[in-house]
């Protein structure tokens, strides 16, 4: 019998825009207070993409790097795979404008949408990939430009989004297996707590449509965040049964970074203490699908993670979708 291919990462990186938008200046735009933001979600300042920036440009920038920390040239990557809802245009995907910055050709490139859990999505498609042999070395990248759907004029969601990139190299390997197991789900019916109606065939670009705001998020927020606490918590506990590891294996769990309450009521559920949860929320707000590919990568450049550490990625975002991976660093 073949023996199986397992799925190494070989390297990780991330990038986030120079300008920081804090509370402080939020308070200049909409009517509210750096206490609530705070109290209400855990955010202090998220960076805002330039003008000139393009969602491909942030994913540049992370994928040099995950690059460099791989030590392997852009020639080897045989797969391109960028989540995110904020692409640079309907199409060409970001993942093509990706592959032209890389200097790459020739290479298969694809966008792939599952809002907040797209990076979870990507590393269970890369993984499948992998293992089914059709690709040996894969660039996925979680991009997000959320300040470019924003409503700022909406206090309820503008404070809580910003912009970066993460990345990471996945390849086939004899020797090892880094990502351990994958659980992914997704409930339509929920749509209508968190979308952004406008530009699609629903409803197309129109005078009437921009005036209406339809080009940016719309969330009942609340809502959402009753869904998310125990979609997160049987993410993770159906992938931690699915790797056949136990709960006090695992070194750190990265949930998604949405709100530190959120954040905190997933820990409590999941009875772990928060000092082996991962929180850079305060720093760089909702990225959506570069939430946990930017917090594994800080928490790997930090020291935070050491190699074959034990990790918990899991994320949750409109759909609804959700998803946990555990993978060993
Ligand atoms: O990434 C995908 C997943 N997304 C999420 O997980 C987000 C989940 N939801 C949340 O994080 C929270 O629901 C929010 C942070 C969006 C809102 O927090 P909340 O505790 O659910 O507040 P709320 O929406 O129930 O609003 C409470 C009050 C309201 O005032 P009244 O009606 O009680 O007088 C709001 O108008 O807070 C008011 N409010 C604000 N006040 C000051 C809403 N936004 C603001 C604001 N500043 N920015």
């Amino acid at each position: 019998m073949d023996k199986k291919i397992g799925v190494k990462i070989l390297g990780t990186g991330s990038y986030f825009p120079e300008r920081i938008l804090t509370n402080a200046d939020l308070e200049k735009i909409v009517d509210t207070s750096d206490e609530w933001i705070v109290t209400r979600t855990g955010i202090h300042e998220r960076h805002i993409a330039a003008d000139n920036e393009a969602t491909s440009d942030l994913a540049l920038e992370a994928s040099k790097k995950a690059l460099k920390a791989a030590n392997i040239p852009g020639e080897k990557i045989d797969l391109i795979i960028v989540a995110t809802i904020t692409p640079d245009m309907f199409f060409p995907s970001t993942a093509c404008c990706l592959e032209k910055k890389l200097g790459l050709v020739n290479i298969p490139a694809f966008d792939l949408l599952a809002a907040c859990s797209g990076f979870i999505y990507g590393i269970a498609t890369a993984k499948a990939f992998i293992e089914s042999g059709l690709y040996k070395t894969i660039l996925l990248v979680g991009s997000d430009m959320l300040s470019r759907i924003t409503d700022w004029t909406d206090r309820s969601t503008c404070i809580l989004f910003g912009d970066g990139a993460g990345a990471m190299i996945l390849s086939a390997s004899e020797e090892d297996d880094n990502v351990l197991s994958v659980s992914l789900g997704a409930d339509g019916s929920f749509g209508d707590l968190l979308y952004m109606r406008g530009g699609g065939s629903v409803c197309p670009a129109t005078a009437e449509s921009i005036a209406a705001k339809y080009h940016t998020i719309t969330m009942k927020g609340a809502d959402v965040f009753k869904s998310a606490v125990p979609k997160m918590v049987k993410a993770a506990e159906d992938a931690i049964i699915k790797a056949g590891v136990k709960l006090q294996d695992v070194k750190l769990f990265i949930p998604h970074q949405a709100n530190m309450r959120i954040i905190q009521a997933v820990a409590k559920r999941l009875n772990i203490s928060m000092d082996s949860v991962f929180v850079n929320i305060h720093k760089t707000g909702n990225i959506s699908s570069a939430t946990t590919i930017t917090a594994l990568d800080e928490a790997i450049k930090t020291g935070k993670l050491q190699k074959g550490d034990l990790v918990v990625l899991v994320a949750f975002g409109g759909g609804f979708t959700w998803g946990g991976a555990v993978v060993r660093i």
